[in-house]
């Protein structure tokens, strides 16, 4: 003989799909842009680092703005600067006031190396509004684990080395949360439309 599911039962059923509809409308919307990278894991967090002036700043530095994210160094002979200059150009490429909501930033990847008199000497080269952060070797490791960046010293001398490193550019959100990265595969153009999607569309 068939039972008829229970009160309970439906009740039971029925709060289980609306747990499903939560999830599925809270799920972080990611956007498609062609040319970001999937990554998994939580990305960024809270630092205390010392931009290219000697103040010391903190992720929370920037109010309201997204912040554009890239790891490297100074001596860097050509990812770097090609990244960079990628970065310029896509903000280039944006309306005024959307570019005005981002906040580049570069972090070393070699504190030993690039003091922040050095820091500002390089930034500027790149873009007007471009912030250069360094910090003590142990503030440079938290947050590179927390970008999951890897950088790895080349070589024995103690001036004259390389630093192999990761070259992704991470888009946060103003309330922190990484939106996007982008590859050093990246155009400039794909860059700039996806950062245009998550900015003016919100
Ligand atoms: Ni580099």
């Amino acid at each position: 003989m068939k039972k008829r599911p229970s009160t309970l039962a439906w009740t039971l059923c029925l709060f289980g799909v609306a747990l499903l509809l939560v999830g599925y409308l809270a799920r972080p919307e990611k956007v498609a842009t062609p040319g970001a990278v999937a990554v998994s894991g939580s990305i960024g967090g809270n630092f205390t680092l010392t931009d290219q002036d000697g103040n010391t700043v903190t992720n929370k530095s920037w109010p309201g703005k997204y912040q554009l994210v890239y790891f490297g160094f100074t001596h860097c002979p050509d990812v770097c600067p090609l990244g960079l200059n990628k970065i310029a150009e896509a903000l280039n490429k944006m309306p005024k006031d959307t570019a005005a909501k981002i906040q580049p930033i570069f972090i070393t990847v070699d504190p030993e190396r690039d003091t922040a008199a050095g820091l500002k000497e390089y930034v500027g080269l790149f873009y007007p509004t471009l912030v250069g952060l360094t910090g003590t070797p142990q503030q440079i490791e938290q947050v590179k684990d927390q970008f999951k960046v890897y950088a790895q010293k080349q070589g024995d001398d103690e001036k004259d080395y390389m630093v192999n490193h990761s070259s992704y550019t991470y888009l946060m959100s103003p309330k922190g949360p990484l939106l996007e990265v982008y590859s050093h595969d990246t155009t400039a153009q794909e860059m700039a439309d996806g950062i245009r999607k998550w900015v003016e569309e919100q």
